[in-house]
Formats: structure tokens, C-alpha cells, sequence
């Protein structure tokens, strides 16, 4: 089922990022890019092209390493970067246009960084004042929405069923449970869990390392089984 990436061949491309469009006889390179700082340079470039173009960064060259998995039934949309190493699982859409009144042709992509795992059928939607940033080492789970322009910490877990409103921020280490809502615009402070079924309203202030839960969410107690996934995904591909 790797068939996708092995016919990207990457091995044969330096480090860098690069654009590539599916065709009738696999994937082609469209274009490369030193950088992916300036984001909105690739959407210009992008908006030529019809869906399905995505962003791999390859840096994996002769190194151990590998390359992004993506199942040949997920939909990327434009504008999405997928680091090394990171695995889209069955029927996600990812970098679909921001669902955002009067902003949904402002799509600026979706960045997933190295090592994250996201299963089956999540959606996470293009940012439309910048990309909406997945950090590394995160676990997303099944059905999981993520809104547009949220930023993602690095190991961060995404339980099944958990929407994530958009310009939400979720630092590193936080860990949201199965079903949990979180309000659009919060921030969730680094290494809190967010209890099974919590609604995290507007108002909640959260502090690191804290659990949270119920609806409306409140603090329970101290977070002292906070996890690190950073090993996770080092190995498991
Ligand atoms: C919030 C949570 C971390 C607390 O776990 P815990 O530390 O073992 O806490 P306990 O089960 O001892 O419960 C402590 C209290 O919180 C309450 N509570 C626990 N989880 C709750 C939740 N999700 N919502 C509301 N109240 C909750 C319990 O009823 C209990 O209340 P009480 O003291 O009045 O009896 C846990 O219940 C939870 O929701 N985990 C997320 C599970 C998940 O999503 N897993 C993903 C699997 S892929």
C-alpha cells in the first residue's frame, strides 16, 4: 500500500521541498522550493493546478529516516507539507478549504511535521491567514476534526471523535480525549489532558500540566500521567 510514496522515488531528490502532481502514470515533480517559510509563494504557485498536489519535504536522504505514508484513499488538498516520516491514514482530508464565512477561497494549506500519525477519516482544514500547522510527534485519531488556522505542538494526542474549533492552539504534550470539543480561538497550555467528552468553553484558562474535564470543562486535578509520544512514530513505519 506504499505505492504512492515508493514512485516518488525521494532517494533521487536532495533535501528540500518539492511539489508533486498525481497522474495517469504515477506522481510527477512539479516544482521545488528551497523553503517553505513563505507559504503564501506556494499558494500562487498552486492555485494553477487542480487538487491533489502536495508538498513532501525530503530530508531523508541517506539517512534512516523515511518518507511520509499516505493511504491512496486520503484527499490532500493543495498547499499541504507533509514532513518525513508521517503517516495519513485511510479517507482523511486534509488542507480542504477553511471553513470560515467569506474566507473559504483563502486557503493557505496545511503543514504536518515530521513523525505525526494521523488515522482514519480526520479532516483538518487549510488556515486562511496562514497554514494550519500540525507540530511533530503528534497522534491524531480517527474521525478527529482540526479547523482551519489551529497550531498544533509537537506530541500532542488527538483522541477519536475530539473537534478542535478553529485558531485553536495546543501546546506541546497536551493530550485531548475521545469526543472532547474545544472552543475556537483557545489555547490549551502545554501538557494538559482534556477529559473524555469535556466542552472546553471560550472562557476556560488552562495551566500546563492540568487536567481538565466535563461540560462545561473545569480543572480536576494535577496532570501526572502526562505522556510523551516523542518516541512514537521514531520507529514504527
Ligand atoms: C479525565 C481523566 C483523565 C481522569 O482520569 P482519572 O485521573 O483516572 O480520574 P478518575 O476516573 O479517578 O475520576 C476522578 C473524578 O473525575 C470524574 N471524571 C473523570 N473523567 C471525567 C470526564 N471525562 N468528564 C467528567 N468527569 C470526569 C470522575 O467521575 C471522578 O469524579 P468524582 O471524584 O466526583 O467521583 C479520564 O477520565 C479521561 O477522560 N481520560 C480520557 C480517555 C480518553 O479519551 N482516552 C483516549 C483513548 S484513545
Amino acid at each position: 500500500m506504499k505505492y504512492k510514496i515508493r514512485k516518488l522515488k525521494p532517494r533521487n531528490y536532495p533535501e528540500g521541498f518539492y511539489i508533486f502532481k498525481k497522474g495517469l502514470f504515477g506522481w510527477s515533480l512539479l516544482k521545488e522550493f528551497d523553503d517553505c517559510n513563505n507559504v503564501s509563494r506556494l499558494v500562487g504557485f498552486n492555485t494553477e493546478h487542480e487538487g491533489l498536489e502536495c508538498i513532501f519535504k525530503m530530508t531523508n536522504r541517506n539517512t534512516k529516516t523515511q518518507p511520509a505514508y499516505i493511504h491512496p484513499t486520503a484527499v490532500l488538498g493543495p498547499n499541504v507539507i507533509v514532513g518525513d516520516n508521517v503517516y495519513i491514514g485511510p479517507y482523511c482530508v486534509i488542507g480542504t478549504p477553511p471553513e470560515w464565512e467569506g474566507r473559504e477561497g483563502d486557503g493557505k494549506g496545511v503543514i504536518i511535521h515530521d513523525g505525526t500519525r494521523i488515522t482514519d477519516l480526520v479532516t483538518i482544514h487549510a488556515g486562511a491567514d496562514g497554514p494550519t500547522v500540525i507540530g511533530p510527534n503528534c497522534y491524531i485519531l480517527a474521525h478527529a476534526h482540526i479547523g482551519h488556522d489551529c497550531k498544533i505542538g509537537a506530541n500532542v494526542r488527538i483522541s477519536c471523535h475530539a473537534s478542535i474549533g478553529g485558531h485553536t492552539v495546543i501546546g506541546d504534550g497536551v493530550n485531548v480525549g475521545l469526543n472532547a470539543v474545544i472552543h475556537q480561538r483557545q489555547t490549551i497550555a502545554e501538557g494538559v489532558m482534556i477529559g473524555a467528552q469535556a466542552m472546553v468553553t471560550k472562557g476556560l484558562k488552562t495551566e500546563p500540566y492540568k487536567v481538565y474535564a466535563g461540560n462545561p470543562a473545569k480543572y480536576l486535578k494535577e496532570n501526572e500521567r502526562h505522556h510523551n509520544y516523542t518516541i512514537y512514530m521514531k520507529d514504527s513505519i
